[in-house]
């Protein structure tokens, strides 16, 4: 659920957007924790969010956010080159895409912060982490696996 009041949970604090979950593990371990520093990024911001913290700590964390999502994508592709990942092209233009949104989003918020829509962000977010991982993440790591490199079950 996303909007301005989130749900609870038993101690009566406000669940994360987005919950880790062996689901999307790709048993990659720096994927993973990569993968896993994006859900706090992306949970710190819907924590301000839903606790109305006033700019510009949410630019921060949006800013944060942004440049991690470049780090991760940009060393995602490194290591699938290096495993000679067959679908590398797909897998990065989906990146590409991935990332112009991310970059349209905040520089949206830079310029009309007042007017930004951040529950539209956050679902985007939360929509593309997830299918990204299980759909085109889980892709690769029979591969990464073939090129001998540890991954975990
Ligand atoms: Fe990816
Ligand atoms: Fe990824």
């Amino acid at each position: 659920m996303v909007g301005s009041v989130g749900p609870a949970n038993l101690e009566g604090r406000p669940m994360p957007l987005i919950e880790w979950a062996d689901s999307v593990k790709t048993g990659v371990p720096e994927i993973d924790q990569q993968h896993r520093q994006l859900f706090a990024l992306v949970n710190d911001l819907y924590d301000k969010n839903v606790a109305g913290v006033a700019e510009p700590s949410v630019a921060e964390t949006l800013t944060a956010l942004t440049e991690y999502v470049d780090y991760h994508f940009t060393c995602e592709e490194e290591l699938l080159a290096v495993c000679g990942y067959e679908d590398l092209q797909n897998h990065k233009a989906e990146h590409r895409k991935l990332m112009e949104q991310v970059v349209f989003y905040e520089k949206s918020h830079r310029q009309h912060p007042e007017t930004f829509d951040m529950d539209d962000f956050l679902g985007f977010l939360q929509f593309w982490l997830r299918s990204h991982i299980l759909q085109s993440d889980m892709a690769y790591v029979p591969s990464i696996a073939r090129s001998g490199r540890p991954v975990e079950s």
